[in-house]
């Protein structure tokens, strides 16, 4: 296992996932997996309307039935805090966090009222179907079209949202136009339905303690709400989440099960788990529902004159949750007179909040599919109008990119797809009895970067370990974090462990928005620098130093050996230079106050960029659409693992064709609540529905954007495909469909 021969690990090599083994053995334990002593079953009854009052809640029976042991409700529950600010998670919104079993109200339809405890999760569920509830109801409105009338622009500046900047006079040159468009586009509310459920064991260590295995994001965010909300001092409760079967979004914030498990536990004192069923994963956060105005003019070339891109998404009756909808497509195109408008309409539901490329995928993907009517309106190819309105600066913002090569994947993503087959007439080409259809999107993203702590230890034989508190939420984040630490010290990736998903790590952000490859890389190779930093002093205590004095820049590191650079036959290994020292180990722990110069400072736009082009096949009699090929090309600057990147843009694409053709939250307004709330009538591609999806890694030297030159892939291949998918469905049959999911109800609806 420690063969000091096999090759050292470099950033860029397409290395497996160092914990699929664990995954697909059942060794890796996700939180309704961890066992727990004397451990109770909570099952959660939801409120069966929308808005209102819980007038009296009959448990009689439930807790008549042997086995249970507690039937908590807002009546019987521990005290907690009564102010807002106690409920605040790092990620929180403006506006009053929503608090379980806090009071008789009703807020929601399926909002948790009350959590049956009992020694089996089936007694627990049959004693939980005994609960009656009587209710005062009140008038509640989940229809977002009725909400839009009262629709306003979001104040609250804390929250770090900024509306979009406008440029020139888009009214008036919308006006002056010849050749323009206007359409409205809906995109409706999705759910985020990650394969592992929302849950939640607490282990009461009976000492004051409480280890909390949680489906999250951030396990310092949780813990930090846990503390606050429940009284325990930090050091108290400790967070774990060392697997995440996927998340999207749904688990930045901390959501209800962890609440209700806690202030179980902290009522019996004891061990509680609590798993969401996958109808109740349809009664907390999801995308918001949308709706996007495009209006768009160009002259007789098919410049761009006038962009006009206002949009509205929905919000909780309790707190405002807002999203960069409408700058994308201001900052994509070069085009002198833009507008655009962001507002938000209240509805009585959960908050939505951030789902996979929270946003992009709605604001990039509505405006993409409005470019494509203003192409065909100007007669001008889809590709070429976006190369005429190519941007190479940021539009919107006026400021440069670090990198944008959004032309070259245009162009390697067009020759890989096969662009120039494509006759421009919709209806023009065929296979046998259906229509083909290609088309075209562009897609963007944020490429971030957030300052985070890494603790490095090595031991002689060059065994090294890595660890941060973030977690992998599915993206490859532990193989990534032990690439780069292998490629810094020079070790084959097998020496390297890698430890995330544990609050009593060193500090490490939510993973969220792409920002974790390019954060935990640059944080990973900073502390495995300062332990080569460390090994070169040890070495200096050889006697007669064989190094002379050498600094980093002047060796190499590969396979546990220093050697110069000058004159590679002097080479010490890791081991002798440790115990010259006396070290049996060399640890750093970098944090982010210890590190000065951090990139983020310059006035340029960080983005990522991808070209997708989408082949459909339409059987007109039926209505069904077949996405038969997908070439995205993205430009992501650096790519540390081709093989963990892929997937990641595989996995948005997949997403993507979803909300091209599927995903639809369906919601009955006369009670409020989502009828289609499980996998069997809410639809997401299966595997019949998923055919060729290529993807391309553009080239895209980019230094400056992140300390190791990379941007994150997690969200961009989600953003724009749907349009690519519905710009090839007009090509192929010359119907627009501007309401997603493009079912086959609205095709062959003439
Ligand atoms: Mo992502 S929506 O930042 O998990």
């Amino acid at each position: 296992m420690t063969s000091p021969t096999l090759t050292p690990t470099r950033i860029g090599d397409p290395v497996d996932r160092v914990d699929g083994v664990a995954k697909v053995t059942g060794q890796a334990r996700y939180a309704a997996e961890q066992p727990a002593d004397r451990l109770l079953y909570g099952w959660v009854v939801s409120s069966s309307i929308a808005k209102g009052r819980i007038v009296a809640i009959h448990d009689e029976d439930a807790r008549a039935i042997s086995g249970v042991v507690e039937v908590m409700t807002h009546v019987n529950r521990p005290q907690l805090p009564r102010f807002d600010h106690s409920y605040k998670d790092a990620l929180c919104v403006p506006g009053s966090p929503f608090r379980a079993l806090y009071d008789e109200r009703i807020l929601f339809n399926a909002q948790p009222i009350a959590v049956v405890l009992a020694d089996s999760l089936e007694v627990a569920r049959y004693a939980a179907s005994l609960i009656e509830v009587d209710y005062e109801r009140e008038t509640h409105n989940t229809d977002f079209t009725v909400a839009l009338a009262d629709r306003f622009v979001p104040q609250d500046k804390r929250s770090g949202f900024e509306a979009p900047k406008n440029r020139g006079d888009a009214q008036s040159a919308y006006g002056a136009a010849r050749c323009k468009i206007a359409a409205d586009f809906h995109l409706p509310t999705h759910y985020h339905n990650p394969m592992e459920l929302h849950a939640t064991t607490v282990v009461w260590e009976g000492d004051g303690r409480i280890t909390v295995y949680d489906k999250t994001q951030g396990p310092q965010n949780v813990q930090g709400y846990l503390s606050a909300v429940f009284g325990f001092s930090p050091e108290h409760v400790r967070v774990k989440n060392p697997y995440v079967g996927g998340a999207f979004g749904s688990g930045l914030r901390p959501q209800y099960q962890v609440y209700l498990a806690t202030l179980a536990a902290k009522m019996l004192e004891r061990s509680v788990r609590v798993v969401l069923t996958r109808q109740q994963m349809f009664s907390h956060v999801h995308r918001p529902e949308a709706v996007q105005s495009v209006a768009l003019a160009t002259d007789p070339s098919g410049r761009l004159q006038a962009i006009i891109n206002d949009a509205a998404t929905s919000t909780s009756r309790f707190e405002d949750y807002m999203e960069t909808v409408c700058d994308w497509g201001l900052m994509n195109y070069a085009c002198e007179n833009a507008s655009a408008e962001y507002t938000i309409a209240r509805v009585d539901t959960y908050t939505s909040g951030d789902m996979r490329a929270p946003g992009a995928a709605t604001g990039m993907t509505l405006f993409e599919l409005a470019v494509d009517e203003m192409a065909y309106a100007a007669n001008i190819d889809p590709l070429e109008f976006r190369l005429i309105n190519y941007s190479d600066k940021n539009a919107m913002d006026d400021t440069p990119f670090t990198s944008k090569a959004l032309r070259e994947a245009y162009a390697q993503g067009a020759a890989k797809f096969g662009w120039s087959r494509r006759t421009p007439a919709p209806r023009s080409m065929k296979d046998g009895r259906e229509l083909v259809g290609l088309g075209l999107a562009t897609g963007m993203w944020d490429a971030l970067f957030r300052q985070m702590a890494v603790h490095a230890r090595l031991l002689p034989n060059g065994d090294l370990e890595v660890a941060t508190a973030g977690s992998d939420i599915g993206t490859g984040t532990y193989t990534v974090m032990a690439q780069v630490a292998a490629d810094t010290l020079g070790l084959p990736i097998e020496k390297v462990t890698a430890t995330l998903g544990d609050s009593s790590l060193p500090e490490s952000p939510a993973e969220g928005g792409s920002s974790m490859a390019a954060s935990v890389g640059a944080a990973v190779q900073v502390a495995c620098r300062a332990v080569a930093e460390k090994l070169l002093v040890a070495a200096d205590q050889i006697e007669g130093q064989p190094l002379g004095g050498a600094r980093l820049e002047d060796v190499t590191l590969a396979h546990g050996r220093i050697a110069l650079k000058s004159d590679p036959a002097r080479s010490i290994s890791f081991g002798d230079a440790m115990s010259a020292a006396g070290l049996e180990t060399i640890e750093v722990e970098d944090t982010p106050a210890s590190r000065s110069g951090s990139s983020g400072q310059s006035r340029k736009s960080r983005n990522t960029h991808s070209a997708i082009f989408a082949e459909v096949k339409v059987d007109e009699e039926l209505g069904v659409v077949r996405v038969t090929r997908i070439v995205i090309a993205v430009a992501a600057a650096r790519i540390i693992n081709p093989k963990t990147a892929r997937s990641q843009i595989l996995g948005g694409v997949v997403m993507g064709i979803g909300m091209a053709l599927h995903e639809e939250a369906l919601t009955d307004h006369r009670i409020g609540r989502c009828m289609n709330r499980n996998l069997g009538e809410y639809h997401i591609p299966a595997h019949a529905d998923i055919r060729d999806i290529e993807v391309i890694f553009v080239d895209e030297p980019d230094p400056e954007v992140t300390p190791l030159g990379v941007k994150g892939v997690g969200e961009i291949g989600i953003v724009g495909t749907a349009a690519a998918v519905i710009n090839a469905i007009f090509h192929a049959t010359g119907k627009r469909v501007r309401s997603l999911p493009v079912t086959l109800d609205k095709l062959l609806d003439s």
